[in-house]
């Protein structure tokens, strides 16, 4: 197995039957080594510096109907709100006077948020903020409105996969979304120039290796700059309630596999992951992770963009996030810096 891992240190590259093999006899001692390869290359590219993106969660109204998802349009559960453009400019500001220079604005698919408001939001945004990435992930969307975004200053995009397998990705969602469209997206947002980040949860329901092994050869194909992977985590008032969180164990041995396959890619350690471990963003820093991604939106709102139970962090402040992440990275030899963070092909 060791000899696996030293060819896709050196290639880059492995066949499906070998991601499979590695994945079915993966043991502490197997992963250790793994990871220890993940570091090297995670620090030959970006040193012991952790990137960090501002989350702004500005509405979580959506039309959309995810079985995995506490926003989805069925949840009458779900409190729903939308951020004005005062409170997400301010947002701006608190999180760029703390250090933040990329700025991620999340939401559900919400009508209400038209692609002028959006565009004007982003213009907004940019004209405070001329030295900073603004990232965008409000999912799928026409080829014209992500151009038009990018356009108006957009840097970044967001848009998990989910699942790169067609069969798997119809047992995660209802009929109206497919993974055809996704993929189509991301192939769109890549043409027009974004950085593009894709992404799927580990241990979703129904999810097999093989499965895990098409996302492998989904991401090495788009070759995107971010690739977001986290648990999947239940939430109580889903179709999917009942069913098993994904484990660190295997979120961490993916992680150093992505690491190895995109030595240059950038890869959040993310919320879900501090959520199932308390320790689960430092793991994933170990295990060559180099992104975190604080919340910084409002207070009172952060207890309402729930997309899985258990969520951490929806009681404290901005400032209080960061130095408690600023800690974190310290206390594995690790530091949080001040820039944008671009991908090394933009920087
Ligand atoms: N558990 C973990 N991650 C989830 N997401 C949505 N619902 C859940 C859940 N229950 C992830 C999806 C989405 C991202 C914004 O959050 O991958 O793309
Ligand atoms: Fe948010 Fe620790 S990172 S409180």
């Amino acid at each position: 197995m060791k000899q696996l891992i030293d060819k896709l240190y050196k290639t880059n590259n492995l066949t499906p039957e070998e991601y499979k093999e590695l994945i079915d006899n993966r043991n502490p001692e197997l992963a250790e080594y793994l990871f220890t390869r993940a570091r090297t290359v995670r620090v030959e590219n970006y040193g012991y510096d952790v990137y960090i993106r501002g989350i702004i969660e500005f509405t979580n109204y959506c039309q959309n109907d995810c079985y995995y998802c506490g926003i989805r349009k069925s949840n009458r559960g779900a409190e729903r709100y939308r951020l004005t453009k005062e409170q997400i400019l301010k947002c701006c500001k608190v999180g760029y006077d703390l250090g933040f220079r990329t700025f991620v604005l999340q939401g559900g698919e919400d009508g209400y948020f038209t692609d002028e408001k959006i565009i004007d939001l982003i213009q907004a945004i940019k004209t405070d903020h001329p030295d900073c990435a603004l990232t965008l992930s409000i999912g799928e969307k026409s080829y014209e409105s992500y151009k038009a975004f990018f356009e108006a200053g957009a840097d970044r995009y967001l848009l998990r996969h989910e699942t790169a397998n067609a069969e798997h990705y119809r047992k995660l969602h209802p009929e109206r979304l497919s993974l055809v469209s996704r993929k189509e997206c991301l192939y769109n947002l890549k043409d027009i120039g974004y950085q593009v980040g894709c992404g799927f949860m580990v241990g979703s329901p129904y999810q097999t290796t093989e499965c895990l092994v098409e996302d492998l050869l989904f991401i090495k194909e788009l070759n995107p700059h971010m690739v977001g992977i986290g648990p999947f985590i239940p939430h109580h008032q889903t179709p999917f309630a009942a069913k098993k969180a994904g484990t660190l164990e295997l979120i961490l041995f993916l992680l150093a596999l992505i690491r190895l396959m995109l030595p240059d890619v950038l890869l959040p350690a993310t919320t879900a992951l501090g959520t199932i471990h308390p320790q689960g963003r430092e793991l994933g820093i170990l295990a060559g992770a180099n992104v975190v991604m604080p919340n910084l939106s409002p207070q009172n709102v952060r207890d309402k963009y729930l997309l899985y139970d258990n969520k951490i962090c929806t009681g404290d402040e901005a400032a209080d996030c960061l130095s408690c992440m600023k800690k974190r990275m310290e206390s594995i030899g690790y530091q949080v810096t001040v820039s944008r963070g671009d991908h090394k092909s933009f920087s």
